[in-house]
């Protein structure tokens, strides 16, 4: 056991219904320090999240979150662990029949009792942080894309968690949009020393982010885990095709796209 992991998953199994997605699954989250979690469609990225914020039930195994095992935790237990933990999900997820501002509140009122100043303070500061300060009166439906994950962030981090997950936040954001959240995450982590985790299959974004790198190939099983360097020199061969960018899965002997660009004329 990793003794700096902030999350431990120890031997995971789940899935839904009769349908397994992650087998006997061991990793490590070292605290402090930003993973990105990689893997084809359906592999079971956003499965493994859900296990790690209590969303999902494991078959067997366990997950630990600072020390605590969820399975074995109270109900009261488990809701005071999981608070330490922010969850962004992959659609955003903001309620659109309210302001913005009064998306963020609902964590704070679910889990606090403080007096609703203290609360209009909170919300202020977590919408100036992502750079929204003027779109708290706004309906969600009324951002943009990029301003709509922004404030789906601040509602995950309204709560001050230790750990911040985040499935696929720059999936539909252009490039630009893409590259401001990534600065915002990095922020994050040095400024409050957040640990974070991220989905992502953007390689622009995993060089801007990365200290180390989670990948699962298909079944839920573990390909790689460790410092983004060593990622880029593994020689398992879906991921060292992901970080050649080259198609994977593809038969022996088929070159890909890239092969053929990259031959001399
Ligand atoms: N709520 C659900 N009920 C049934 N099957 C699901 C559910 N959520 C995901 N799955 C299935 O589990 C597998 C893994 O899904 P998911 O974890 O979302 O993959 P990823 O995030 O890596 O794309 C997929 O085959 C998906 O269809
Ligand atoms: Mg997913």
């Amino acid at each position: 056991m990793n003794g700096d992991a902030i999350i431990s998953v120890r031997n995971l199994t789940a899935g839904y219904g009769d349908r397994k997605v992650l087998d006997d699954l061991s990793v490590d989250f070292p605290r402090g320090r930003v993973t990105t979690i990689v893997g084809g469609s359906g592999c079971g990225k956003s499965t493994l999240l859900k296990c790690i914020v209590g969303l999902l039930t494991p078959w067997s195994g366990s997950v630990t979150v600072d020390g605590r095992v969820l399975t074995d935790l109270s109900e009261e237990a488990l809701a005071s662990a999981l608070a330490r933990v922010g969850l962004l999900f992959q659609a955003g997820a903001m309620l659109n029949s309210i302001t913005v501002s009064e998306n963020i509140v609902l964590p704070l009122s679910v889990h606090t009792t403080l007096p609703r100043p203290v609360i209009d303070e909170i919300v202020r500061l977590k919408l100036d942080l992502v750079g929204l300060g003027h779109a708290g009166a706004m309906l969600p439906s009324e951002l943009s894309g990029g301003m709509r994950k922004r404030a789906a962030l601040a509602r995950a981090m309204v709560l001050d968690p230790d750990v911040l997950l985040c499935d696929e936040p720059s999936a539909g954001l252009d490039p630009q949009t893409a590259a401001d959240l990534d600065a915002l995450i990095l922020r994050l982590k040095r400024t409050f020393h957040m640990t974070v985790i991220v989905v992502t299959h953007e390689l622009a974004s995993i060089d801007a982010i990365a200290d180390d790198v989670v990948f699962l190939g298909r079944g839920g099983t573990l390909h790689f885990a460790g410092p983004l360097a060593d990622a880029k020199a593994c020689t398992h061969p879906a991921v060292a095709d992901f970080f050649a960018r080259r198609m994977p899965d593809m038969p022996a002997g088929t070159r890909s796209l890239l092969d053929v660009l990259e031959e001399p004329a």
